[in-house]
């Protein structure tokens, strides 16, 4: 066990069926989707995830990877963003750091998040794919090295085992994995073996997944090294960043 630390959530989470992990899956998928909104609201949500980085719960994540850019050569450092909505990544990049250059590859499944990155940041790739899609990818339709594969509050969205294939695809293609996600369950205190759950928005009857994060680093080589818990900007105990490099 490479980290030793007790995990505190604020979340009521347990063990679920396949069943009705597939039904979380199928929901969670859909919620962009399904989201009956008008142009106004579409319009706000793009222009909200624009400053996700920029929160004082979620900064932290953007610096971590503004340093490995910075310290990486030759530059640019190449990155890999699975769930990245509109890129707030750059926008931090942009804002906070423009003298670190960083080639930006990310995979975003909504079409409205996909049109605001081609529109201010032409020179950012972005593919239109979900996780299970890249998971399938060969080499040239996402030609490797990366320095960094990155997800943040993006594979809690995702059945087990998508974000298991979605991590292994990664593995693939990068040296270093940094995650923003649910950590209470990464070392499988809840359960390795069953799919665990964990109401994000009871008021909505919303649910995330908590995934066991060391046995899917373990099954492509890669190993756990760091785990540093946040409190949500709820003020809610649960998630934080994780981060696994290549075993050898
Ligand atoms: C809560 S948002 C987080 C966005 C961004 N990563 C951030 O931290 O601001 C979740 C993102 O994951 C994407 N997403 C959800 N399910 C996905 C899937 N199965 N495959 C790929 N992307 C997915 C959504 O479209 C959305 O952009």
């Amino acid at each position: 066990m490479p980290i030793d630390i007790n995990l505190v959530s604020s979340f009521q989470m347990g063990t679920i069926q396949p069943e009705q992990a597939d039904r979380i899956y199928e929901m969670l998928l859909n919620l962009w989707k399904d989201r009956d909104v008008d142009e106004a609201q579409e319009r706000y949500v793009v222009e909200s995830y624009r400053r996700n980085f920029f929160r004082e719960d979620r900064r932290f994540v953007a610096e971590a990877i503004v340093d490995i850019c910075r310290g990486h050569e030759p530059k640019p450092a190449r990155v890999l963003e699975m769930g990245c909505a509109n890129a707030p990544l750059l926008h931090f990049f942009k804002e906070v750091a423009p003298e670190v250059p960083v080639e930006f590859v990310g995979i975003e499944p909504y079409k409205p998040f996909i049109a605001d990155v081609n529109e201010l940041f032409p020179e950012a790739t972005m593919v239109d794919a979900t996780a299970e899609q890249f998971a399938e990818f060969t080499e040239a339709e996402c030609p490797p090295p990366f320095r960094l594969f990155t997800a943040t509050v993006a594979l809690c969205m995702m059945h087990p085992r998508v974000a298991q294939a979605c991590i292994g695809k990664a593995a693939e293609l990068c040296d270093e994995i940094l995650l923003y996600d649910f950590v209470v369950n990464t070392m499988g205190g809840i359960s390795a073996t069953e799919p665990v759950a964990f109401i994000w928005k009871p008021e909505i009857k919303q649910f995330y997944f908590a995934h066991c994060f060391e046995s899917y680093f373990q099954a492509c080589g890669f190993r756990l090294v760091d785990i540093q818990p946040r409190v949500h900007e709820s003020g809610k105990h649960g998630f934080g960043m994780i981060r696994a490099v290549r075993a050898d």
